[in-house]
């Protein structure tokens, strides 16, 4: 089989409004975060080398197996089952000779879906490699399958908002839409150092609703409720009220039990420092927080958060868009 050389990309994610109320059909509303991203490259491997998916940041190698053959670990979720629904995607019935190496720098279990970005970036680059490139239409269910892999029950809003690569409004299991961003949406994205697992927080969130639906209900509407008016919020430009709608996010969220005294933390620092607004982004118990900022108050809201413990800040804009 001919390969060529070829590259595949993909960006992280931040979810502005709606996690974990998504899982239960509330909408949500997601952007790209193009300042971090997995970049994967492919390039032609000698005769019988097979395929094989390095990683130079864990000094690791993988070969991917055989398209029926499937194993435990976390690598292989991660690496070589998506390499193996490109193929099959492709219907290639053996793996070709085909050396994958990847890079990223998004980092991991802190709910800027790395997991979904590793997914789209390497079928992306199988496909090219094999002269095949990949529409989105066609990348989302797949990165939505390795999503599964990963987290059980996910929304699909991840792999959406990383595929598309533009801001979207979602409801589980219905077309994406998108939102006419009226105003720039600048955010500082402060990761506070401690890793999450999705599937827990996910399965706790089920947990509390499994034991008392009528008391947890009501939190997740009032949640979507909020996604909806920040949609307008969004397509108005009226950021102040924007900012509001965030910290009533994470107050909801926080009765979900998603929440912790370290993200709490973070969000009051940039609140106190002149953010219009604060509030976790993602799975929730560590991660990052956002908080909504104007040009004023950038500097010393960053500043806040890494004087709170933020081991890292990013700013990012979400760029106003038809
Ligand atoms: C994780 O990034 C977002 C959650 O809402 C889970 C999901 O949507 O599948 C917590």
């Amino acid at each position: 089989m001919r390969v060529r050389t070829a590259t595949g990309h993909a960006p992280g994610k931040i979810i502005l409004f709606g996690e974990h109320a998504v899982v239960y059909g509330q909408p949500a509303i997601a952007a790209p975060l193009l300042a971090v991203q997995v970049r994967v490259e492919a390039a032609p491997a000698a005769p019988d080398a097979g395929l094989t998916i390095a990683l130079p940041a864990l000094n690791t190698t993988i070969a991917v197996p055989d398209l029926t053959e499937s194993s435990e670990s976390p690598l292989f979720d991660a690496l070589a089952y998506p390499a193996q629904l490109a193929l099959r995607a492709l219907r290639v019935t053996a793996p070709p000779d085909l050396a994958l190496t990847v890079r990223s720098t998004i980092p991991v279990a802190s709910g800027l879906g790395s997991g979904a970005a590793l997914a789209a970036a390497i079928i992306r680059a199988v496909c090219a490699a094999l002269d095949s490139p990949i529409a989105d239409d066609a990348l989302n269910p797949l990165v939505y399958e390795v999503e599964k892999r990963h987290h059980g029950t996910p929304s699909g809003l991840d792999n959406t908002t990383i595929v598309y690569e533009r801001p979207v409004y979602f409801v589980r299991g219905a077309p994406m839409e998108r939102v006419a961003v009226a105003r720039p949406v600048t955010l500082l994205v402060a990761d506070s150092g401690i890793s999450s697992s999705t599937r827990v927080t996910v399965g706790d969130v089920r947990a509390l609703h499994e034991a008392d639906p009528a008391r947890i209900d009501p939190v997740l509407a009032r949640i979507g409720a909020l996604v909806h008016e920040a949609r307008a919020a969004l397509e108005t430009g009226a950021l102040v009220y924007l900012g509001a709608l965030m910290d009533k996010n994470h107050a909801l969220l926080d009765v979900l039990t998603v929440s912790s005294a370290e993200l709490d933390r973070l969000c009051a620092a940039a609140r106190d420092a002149g953010a219009l607004g604060a509030k976790f982004s993602g799975g929730g118990r560590g991660g990052n927080v956002i908080a909504l900022v104007d040009a004023a108050h950038a500097d010393p809201v960053a500043a806040a958060l890494r004087e709170a413990g933020a081991v890292s800040v990013l700013q990012t804009t979400v760029e106003p868009s038809g």
